[in-house]
């Protein structure tokens, strides 16, 4: 190429074959792409030489075509600076999509979202840039449909570490969040003849509902302070069920050990799958977080991870591991749905592991939130000391049991018209018209100072609904572990 061709990129199409003379094609190509707003007002267009060479076209023709649409109004010429597109020419705009951009309240208390100011930047970058000095070439190929082999045996490595999983590189599949592995392995195990997967009740809506557009039916199986009910469980004919054991989301509940073996024992007499969402799993505050139930029967439950809560959701970066039998068609429908996660961003979770960045991320979060727990704690005893806080000392939300007499709905626009954004629990619920009254309450995105006042504002709002108090419950400070 000659040093003539023009820098700018501009898509458009000659056909010499078309039976349309070729100046008359340029125009319309250019009229119709600044109409549609594709070139905006002040788009500088190629030299007359250069896009005549890009087009293979003789000079000439461009320059009547840049003539025509001069007169026209569509293009300006200035000495100097070239020929642009005119300010104003743009016809055939689609209207814009319509984005609320509501302001964000002064406080809020979404869940189920880290605090994104924790985002380990610097040696996530420094992951970045060792792994962009370093990837073969080869890693810039399509990557196998479970992801890059060195990044799976890396997560295996760490997740057999801390969270006692029994998984090899072979039966690691990465995926766009866990919601993306749940609801592969949803349908994979539809096509092998499932119909009904139980959920917890209250559970996570959004994945209830994923799981239903498969056509699955989600019976939802109550929850209470000891995680989920096996025994109701039991009474089902399910092929599988998704359980959040580590921490119950909503409620916060560990699902107890004596559970945890009744439910092992059902999926094994039944022979069906235990889909284990490792919820908020790195973050216990006063022990040591229970090993993954994945670790006691490997076979029969399929783990589901995410650095949605540690790291960022924007990442997007989850992780499958499955029981042997189901890696062939779980990988498959991956490869199907996007030919598989980006192949550097897994390179640099797993430079991000080996060099202990996670660990060191996840030991200096933990005591950041287990201060705010602490906080948040205190704050719930001296503003709201009657109202029942649901969950262990884990994870980045609690759970609030408003009174009965409660209006959740109200509760939260009355808040919202302080702006303090609160979130109702009866989402969470298969039946939300007979749910009781709660609120979720996230601590993860809320700075440690402003709960305190956050906690007492929300309890004004509260002073203004509750008729009848409950019994407190109080919750537990947590020390360093
Ligand atoms: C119960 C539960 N599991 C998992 C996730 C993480 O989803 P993802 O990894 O797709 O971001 C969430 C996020 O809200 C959740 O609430």
């Amino acid at each position: 190429m000659k040093g003539t061709t023009s820098r700018t990129e501009l898509l458009i199409r000659i056909d010499r074959a078309a039976g349309v003379p070729v100046r008359q094609q340029l125009e319309r190509e250019l009229r119709a792409a600044v109409q549609s707003g594709r070139l905006p007002a002040g788009t500088a267009l190629p030299s007359t030489r250069a896009f005549a060479q890009d087009l293979a076209l003789s000079r000439g023709v461009v320059v009547e075509a840049y003539e025509q649409l001069l007169a026209e109004g569509y293009l300006r010429a200035r000495r100097g600076s070239g020929t642009r597109v005119a300010p104003h020419r743009r016809i055939n705009t689609l209207p814009p999509v319509e984005e609320p951009q509501a302001a964000p309240p002064r406080y809020d208390f979404r869940p189920g979202l880290p605090d994104l100011r924790l985002f380990p930047r610097r040696s996530w970058g420094a992951s970045v840039r060792r792994v962009l000095a370093t990837a073969p070439d080869d890693a810039l190929d399509y990557p196998d449909a479970r992801g890059v082999a060195c990044a799976r045996a890396s997560l295996a490595a760490y997740l057999n570490r801390a969270r006692a999983t029994v998984a090899g590189a072979d039966r690691v599949v990465f995926c766009n969040g866990s919601s993306q592995g749940i609801n592969l392995l949803c349908r994979v195990l539809r096509d092998r003849g499932v119909r009904r997967i139980a959920v917890e009740d209250p559970g996570h809506a959004d994945q209830c509902t994923d799981i239903r557009s498969l056509g699955l039916d989600t019976p939802g199986i109550p929850v209470d302070s000891n995680g989920l009910s096996v025994e109701r469980l039991s009474r089902l004919d399910v092929g599988a069920v998704l359980v959040t054991a580590a921490h119950q989301y909503p409620t916060g509940a560990v699902l107890t050990a004596k559970r945890r073996t009744a439910l092992l024992e059902w999926a094994a007499r039944r022979g069906a799958i235990l889909i284990e969402d490792d919820y908020d799993a790195e973050y216990r505050y006063d022990r040591e977080a229970i090993g993954a139930l994945q670790g006691m029967a490997p076979d029969r439950v399929a783990y589901v991870g995410s650095a949605s809560k540690v790291l960022s959701p924007a990442l997007r970066l989850g992780w499958l591991v499955l029981p042997p039998e189901l890696v062939p068609a779980v990988s498959e429908a991956k490869r199907h749905e996007d030919r598989g996660c980006p192949a550097l961003e897994q390179l640099v979770f797993a430079d991000f592991l080996e060099r202990g960045g996670f660990d060191r991320h996840l030991r200096r979060t933990r005591e950041e939130y287990r201060r705010r727990r602490n906080t948040l704690a205190n704050a719930l005893s001296r503003h709201l000391p009657h109202v029942k806080v649901r969950g262990v000392a884990a994870g980045l939300h609690v759970m609030l049991e408003l009174d009965t007499s409660v209006d959740e709905t109200a509760v939260v626009a009355a808040a919202a018209s302080r702006s303090i954004r609160v979130y109702g629990a009866r989402a969470y619920y298969a039946k939300p018209a007979a749910a009781p009254p709660a609120l979720v309450v996230g601590y993860g995105g809320l700075r440690g100072t402003d709960i305190p006042e956050a906690v007492r504002q929300l309890a004004d709002v509260l002073a203004g609904h509750a008729k009848r108090v409950k019994r407190t419950s109080s919750v537990k400070v947590s020390s360093a572990t």
